[in-house]
């Protein structure tokens, strides 16, 4: 540490800091636009501008960039000094030369990073008296609105979007003071992290186009700390409402999961919450009537009569649902009669991770630990379409090892610049080895794509070379024992390596990276094994339950039950047709608990309309095994609720546990001392009995306006605000205005910082966790003791035939998930079914690209066009996962592809 003297104050400042990110930690305020904590220094503003003096004695002292400026002991600096304030107020009244007088129509307006540094620098009066340049602004896709007057060309944009999320399609073009951030032309952007420009640009250049739709002043939003529900990584959100619809996503810092960037499918697929399908009231089915809308107390006496005369439950879990509803579904059915909804392959996949987890030596890293790995092996994973911002924290791992050189010479991490000149394009070890093309193979040392089976053996033979007790993989090529010798090498010399693989292959390629990790672990102490999962709580949903959906066939079979609960899940997405036909058919009464409509809800007898994340309270369990606490944002129209509150109506009279709970709180509590697994979770947010100094927490801002003419077409009086019996939060602008524990941060706002900026006076130091510790908290640690116990199913080489194709699932961050797809804006961007393969394959079969195609043993409509790929190895064809059109198609592992008789062409408008 140093002792900096500013404005005469000493601090004690951390050395390896610039000035400005020092001083912000102290909670000095200077001004700037070009540095970011993720991004480092660039210089470019100008706007930083502190006074540095070389002892007590010198009063002249000369103008320095904070941002460019060491933490040294011993110098002096000043930021009030009269001749450097109006040095910082003439950079900004250049800046606004060129910027349009359009605040009051701008969408950036109330968040507004270049209006609070315009008053923080006390430029106060435009004197420029001429024309404005003007530009022509670009249409930038569904999802981001450009408006490149308002650039005051910092270059974050380029910035973040070329260096640190690995774009290629944001350029700027121009010189002098015409300077364009755009694309070469219009169109979406291609990156998947794109939307972050929205809170990266300082100004409205990029704003978010959702919003746009339904666009609300920002300071009018209602809001509550949330969590993603996209995919299984667990982001932290704030979700903004008003007059009852959902009207955008932004980030919520959380230092060990994703800082201060989210992915787009992340940012922009909530409009599922919106959705005119949505099941809002309770519905009977009515043979003759189809469905008919019944009041709550209706449901209620339904529900009462089903389980009176039902011969047994069952219940089907959700790995969407939070982990309450989950814990009230099993409580009320019992342990033998609860079910994942989950297909059978993940269902494997997830029991062997939780397994790994719960019993191997090798620990599961937070996004913030992946960041930190300076060796990357990921094993069957297309991260950036599965876990996307597990993805990008991959990007940032590549840079570690080739830091190491600008370290060597004495440059500073945060010298932006002068670290990319000196690593130049040089990358940290990452291997990839998937079954097709992904977007980090442009960043990997080697990439390779394989058979399912082929990777595994990979995985195993560097678990073998790592550890000769670990079993041994027979019949490798040359090729493949050079890779292996290649990339173990790497893992040895690495400080912190790291494994990676998931649940989109199968169950050998997971156990496969377990075997790599443990037998590194063997040589080396700081290794850390990733798995990502596919949904929001499929790690909690595992963690409750070992029972697999198509067990629950053998309970309806035997005769035990004759009623099938399913808890906010379409099953038709987790098998054929003709299997979830076949288990529903089984069941005399269906009861399905759900926030959208769908095929499922289609079979039901009872359908009850169950809250999204943004109109209750839960606990979601991420890849990690890291419990979260997400918070209602409003009060829904309708008779919607929570599903472990619709649930307590099914519990006999007689018993009173379900029927006992109130509150969030009692189902926390008995769910952590139901399972010693679940423990933490009680302790991951304040009870909602607790109040700060003496108040809750109000959800709106004190500038929230109209909640008088809100209602008054209803109600001329303000209504009193409903009561939040589940957290310490209120719908309300009135309570605790101070800094809240960080679980509970529902916006981020300061005195003077109105723009997302203000975080930095939320974090304990900037880029630090937040103050009081980031939310959240591990349920599972690894036994760093346990001796490997390795797996041994190690497969054969996969052999291509001319009988038939292997298929392999492919991932879109676009259409592959559930909700977001049926956000507007996603929707339009969504991945339309095809089938891929190898040139050599489609001959094989007498096929041509565009051709369409019919897969045997999937009886459906869709039309198959073919793409030809030449990343698919020859024997394998890749198709979309996840997409709503393939709905109960369940494709074979192995099968045979014919062309259709009709003729077509590709026609996908992402091509
Ligand atoms: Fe220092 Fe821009 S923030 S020059």
């Amino acid at each position: 540490m140093a002792a900096v003297y500013i404005d005469n104050i000493a601090y004690e400042m951390d050395e390896k800091l610039n000035l400005l990110q020092a001083a912000l930690s102290k909670g000095l305020d200077i001004p700037y636009f070009c540095w970011h904590p993720a991004l480092g220094s660039a210089g470019s503003c100008r706007l930083c501008a502190v006074k540095q003096f070389k002892d007590e004695h010198d009063t002249q002292g000369k103008i320095v960039m904070s941002c460019m400026t060491p933490v040294q002991d011993g110098t002096r600096f000043s930021i009030h000094d009269p001749e450097v304030t109006a040095f910082r107020k003439s950079i900004l009244e250049f800046l606004m030369v060129n910027h349009p007088h359009d605040c009051p129509i701008c969408d950036e307006g109330g968040e507004c990073h270049l209006q609070d540094m315009t008053v923080m620098t006390g430029h106060n009066y435009r004197e420029y008296r001429f024309k404005k340049r003007t530009f022509r602004n670009q249409n930038l896709g569904p999802l981001i609105n450009h408006e490149m007057n308002r650039c005051i060309q910092c270059y974050r944009c380029e910035r973040f979007y070329t260096d640190y999320a690995g774009g290629d399609d944001l350029h700027h073009f121009g010189a002098h003071n015409r300077i364009y951030f755009g694309r070469f032309e219009d169109g979406p952007f291609k990156n998947e992290f794109s939307g972050n420009l929205v809170e990266i640009c300082p100004t409205g250049v990029f704003t978010d186009k959702t919003l746009k739709q339904h666009y609300t002043r920002k300071w009018d939003l209602q809001t509550a700390p949330s969590v993603c529900v996209h995919c299984a990584v667990g982001c932290n959100t704030v979700p903004g409402e008003r007059y009852g619809t959902l009207r955008r996503i932004r980030n919520r810092y959380n230092g060990e999961i994703n800082k201060y960037f989210l992915c787009d499918r992340g940012r922009y697929g909530y409009e599922f919450v919106n959705h005119e399908n949505r099941a809002r009231h309770p519905m009977l089915h009515q043979k003759e009537k189809r469905f008919v809308s019944i009041s709550m107390e209706e449901a209620k006496q339904q529900l009462e009569q089903i389980a009176t005369h039902s011969r047994g439950l069952i219940g089907i879990g959700s790995p969407r649902a939070p982990l309450e509803s989950n814990y009230a579904l099993w409580k009320l059915v019992g342990k033998e009669n609860f079910f994942a909804g989950v297909d059978d392959n993940e269902f494997q996949i997830q029991q062997t991770i939780i397994d790994i987890f719960q019993n191997g030596p090798v620990r599961s890293p937070s996004l913030q630990d992946i960041r930190k790995a300076d060796a990357v092996l990921i094993l069957g994973e297309d991260l950036t379409n599965t876990a996307p911002m597990m993805a990008l924290a991959v990007r940032q791992a590549v840079r570690n090892q080739a830091s190491k050189i600008s370290r060597s010479v004495g440059i500073p991490d945060w010298q932006d610049a002068a670290v990319h000149n000196a690593i130049q394009d040089k990358k940290g070890p990452l291997f990839v080895l998937t079954a097709a093309e992904t977007k980090l193979d442009t960043i990997a040392q080697e990439s390779l794509h394989a058979a399912p089976g082929d990777i595994a053996r990979l995985g195993y033979a560097i678990a073998h070379a790592l550890d000769s007790s670990a079993p041994p993989v027979g019949g490798m090529t040359n090729e493949e024992e050079a890779l292996v010798k290649q990339i173990t090498q790497a893992l040895l010399q690495a400080d912190r390596p790291l494994i990676i693989s998931g649940c989109s292959l199968n169950r050998e390629v997971v156990e496969s990276a377990a075997n790599a990790a443990w037998a590194l672990q063997k040589k080396k102490t700081d290794v850390q094994l990733a798995y990502s999962m596919m949904e929001c709580n499929s790690f909690g949903l595992a963690l409750l339950t070992n029972q697999s959906l198509r067990s629950a066939n053998q309970t309806l079979d035997a005769g035990h039950a004759d009623t099938v609960i399913i808890l906010e899940n379409d099953l038709y997405r987790r098998g054929s047709q003709q299997d979830i036909d076949a288990l529903l058919n089984k069941a005399e009464t269906i009861i399905v608990l759900d926030h959208m409509t769908h095929s499922t809800t289609e079979r039901a007898d009872l359908v009850l309309p169950a809250s999204t994340f943004a109109e209750g309270s839960g606990t979601f369990v991420n890849q990690e095994g890291r419990a979260q606490r997400y918070y209602q944002v409003f009060i829904p129209e309708g008779d919607i609720q929570d599903s472990w509150r619709w649930l307590r109506a099914m519990e006999p009279i007689q018993n009173d546990t379900l029927r006992r709970w109130n509150r969030l709180d009692d189902v926390i509590s008995a769910l952590s001392s139901e399972f010693p697994q679940f423990q933490p979770v009680k302790d991951i947010a304040p009870t909602a009995d607790y109040r700060a100094a003496g108040q809750k927490i109000p959800r709106q801002t004190y500038r929230y306006s109209g909640r008088t003419a809100i209602n008054a077409h209803r109600e001329i009086h303000e209504p009193k605000p409903k009561d939040d019996v589940d957290s310490p939060l209120a719908f309300s602008m009135e309570g605790y205005t101070g800094v809240p524990p960080a679980p509970l941060i529902h916006s981020f706002w300061a005195p003077g910082w109105n723009s997302i900026q203000s975080v930095n006076k939320f974090q304990s130091e900037v880029d630090g966790p937040l103050r009081g510790g980031d939310p959240g908290k591990r349920l599972i640690e690894s036994n760093q003791t346990a001796a490997p116990a390795y797996f041994h199913s190690i497969p054969d080489t996969f052999q291509a035939t001319e009988e038939g194709v292997l298929f392999v699932p492919l991932y879109h961050i676009f259409g592959s998930e559930e909700l977001s797809v049926q956000s507007p804006g996603i929707h339009q961007l969504a991945a339309i079914p095809y089938l891929s393969m190898h040139p050599q394959t489609a001959e094989t079969m007498n096929l041509e690209e565009g051709d369409l195609v019919e897969i045997e043993g999937i009886e459906t409509d869709i039309e198959f066009p073919l793409k030809l790929d030449i990343s698919i190895p020859p024997g394998l064809a890749g198709y979309p996962a996840g997409l709503p059109q393939l709905k109960g198609a369940a494709f074979p592992l192995f099968g045979t592809v014919k062309r259709m008789v009709k003729e077509g062409r590709i026609s996908s408008p992402h091509d």
